[in-house]
């Protein structure tokens, strides 16, 4: 399945895209002035988006963005006008860093102390850099990174106010994975909120957590499973959790000895299967495990079951994109790097056979669809994508994928726009699947300022674009509520 990487003519200035992954030190909350077209008097509500937005302590710049301290921009809607706000997540680590102007923790991809691997041998304690997600759920918005607890803050301020534990539910310095799903229709009828975490080791600890619309854990399970597991994300449908244990393993010494971060002691082995594990919701029932080629996976577009199958559409890469020790992200030769592509497996619960096609070849990430339609099955999954046809390229445009049939349209951004992930928002008008918005954060390396593009998601034209003052770094995940905190 794996296809291999191939040389792209690139249709984008690279030294436009590395701009994007720049600090951005001032806190700022104000109304957007510049506003092409109009914005959807039915658009109410909250886009709450993370990522890493100070990439270096002092002058000592991090290995990895994903080491980057999460920031969080709020985007509210409100009477067709768009208010904008930033805050840094005040971890722990965040305050002593920006008082000390230099790195104090070791990152997971590579981040380093000054002063050589003796300075880092047998320091294996991580800084808990909430800069991954962001979601508001039961009364809380919490930002989540996926080896620690949440940090839970304020909605309207976005002060941090301390670590979450969910009524004590959650262990001290037990993990909340960042990819949290809504379950449309959770067991009581009711929409519920689905997580999991992982306690690594030579074995796996995965635990699950389903949360009432109250914000509380109401149902738990875990399983003791074999192996390492590098898993940032799973799936869901109404009677299941699936994830795909990649095919990795891990070598702790170079990170005990401090001459690496632990994520590059993970190695990944592209001619093993991948591990697919279906657990039932109900119950505490042994995992099912599946086996088949599958690459590397981060993030799943969906998941349902049809005639005692499971379908799960997720994003594949051929090989596990890393960075070089010592290498600086900021000149990532895209052309060296397997794409991303969005692919269809149909795992067979009775047979425990697996099918496998590709449904994209384009380079694509960040995929999502309509929330009413997490677990069920459906037709549109809308992602970043790239402008060329094969190969690795930055992410340009937005592609609404018809899971049907393969069929793509894309609204490209290029050539100066690079984008983050698009997040779609039902415009509550008739009942077609793809009735709604589609927000993205777009970084312009020309004018070297960010916007929010607002597409209708039925034509994938531009209806709206909001410019702000400055830029905004590459995030990573985001997600809208209805509610209005100004
Ligand atoms: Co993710």
């Amino acid at each position: 399945m794996i296809a291999t990487p191939t040389p792209v003519q690139p249709s984008y200035d690279r030294a436009a895209w590395a701009k994007g992954y720049r600090t951005l030190s001032q806190e700022r909350s104000y109304w957007i002035d510049e506003v092409e077209g109009e914005i959807p008097a039915g658009l109410t509500g909250t886009l709450f988006r993370n990522g890493p937005g100070k990439l270096e302590a002092g002058n000592e710049p991090v290995q990895h963005p994903f080491d980057g301290d999460g920031m969080i921009c709020a985007i509210t809607f409100k009477d067709g006008r768009a208010h904008f706000k930033n805050r840094y997540v005040e971890t722990e680590g965040y305050v002593a860093e920006k008082k000390a102007e230099k790195i104090l923790y070791r990152g997971v991809f590579g981040t380093a102390r000054s002063g050589g691997w003796l300075k880092n041998a047998f320091d294996t304690k991580l800084k808990n850099i909430a800069n991954t997600q962001v979601i508001y759920w039961g009364g809380k918005l919490m930002a989540l990174w996926e080896a620690a607890e949440p940090h839970r803050l304020d909605p309207a301020t976005l002060e941090t106010l301390g670590l979450e534990n969910f009524d004590g539910k959650l262990k001290k310095g037990g993990a909340f994975a960042a990819h949290p799903w809504i379950d449309p229709k959770g067991p009581d009828g009711e929409p519920c909120l689905v997580n999991f975490s992982i306690e690594a080791g030579l074995s796996f600890t995965l635990n699950l957590y389903e949360l009432n619309l109250k914000g509380e854990i109401v149902r738990q399970q875990d399983h003791v499973l074999p192996g390492f597991a590098f898993i940032h994300d799973f799936a869901i449908t109404p009677n299941y959790y699936i994830f795909f244990q990649n095919p990795v393993k891990f070598n702790p010494l170079p990170f005990v000895l401090g001459a690496k971060g632990a994520g590059e002691c993970i190695d990944f082995e592209p001619e093993k299967s991948t591990r697919m594990l279906v657990i039932a919701r109900s119950g505490q029932s042994k995992p099912q495990v599946l086996e088949a080629k599958a690459g590397f996976v981060f993030h799943h577009a969906n998941a349902f079951e049809r005639d005692g199958k499971i379908v799960v559409d997720s994003i594949c890469y051929g090989k596990l994109p890393t960075v070089e020790p010592g290498s600086d992200f900021r000149s990532t030769d895209f052309a060296t790097l397997m794409p991303g592509q969005l692919w269809r497996f149909e795992l067979d619960l009775n047979t425990n056979q697996v099918d496998r096609k590709m449904l994209v070849s384009r380079c694509c990430e960040f995929p999502v669809v309509h929330p009413d339609y997490v677990g069920q099955e459906y037709q549109y999954a809308y992602m970043g994508a790239g402008l060329a046809t094969e190969g690795n390229v930055p992410l340009q445009a937005i592609a609404k994928i018809d899971v049907t049939t393969g069929t793509e349209v894309l609204h490209s951004c290029g050539p100066d726009g690079f984008i983050n992930e698009p997040i779609f928002v039902p415009s509550g008008v008739g009942d077609r699947e793809d009735a709604g918005w589609l927000l993205t954060m777009v970084y312009d390396g020309v004018r070297d300022r960010s916007s929010i593009v607002i597409l209708d998601a039925q034509t994938m034209t531009q209806v709206s674009r909001l410019w702000l003052t400055h830029h905004v770094p590459y995030g990573l995940h985001g997600t809208f509520t209805p509610e209005v905190f100004i």
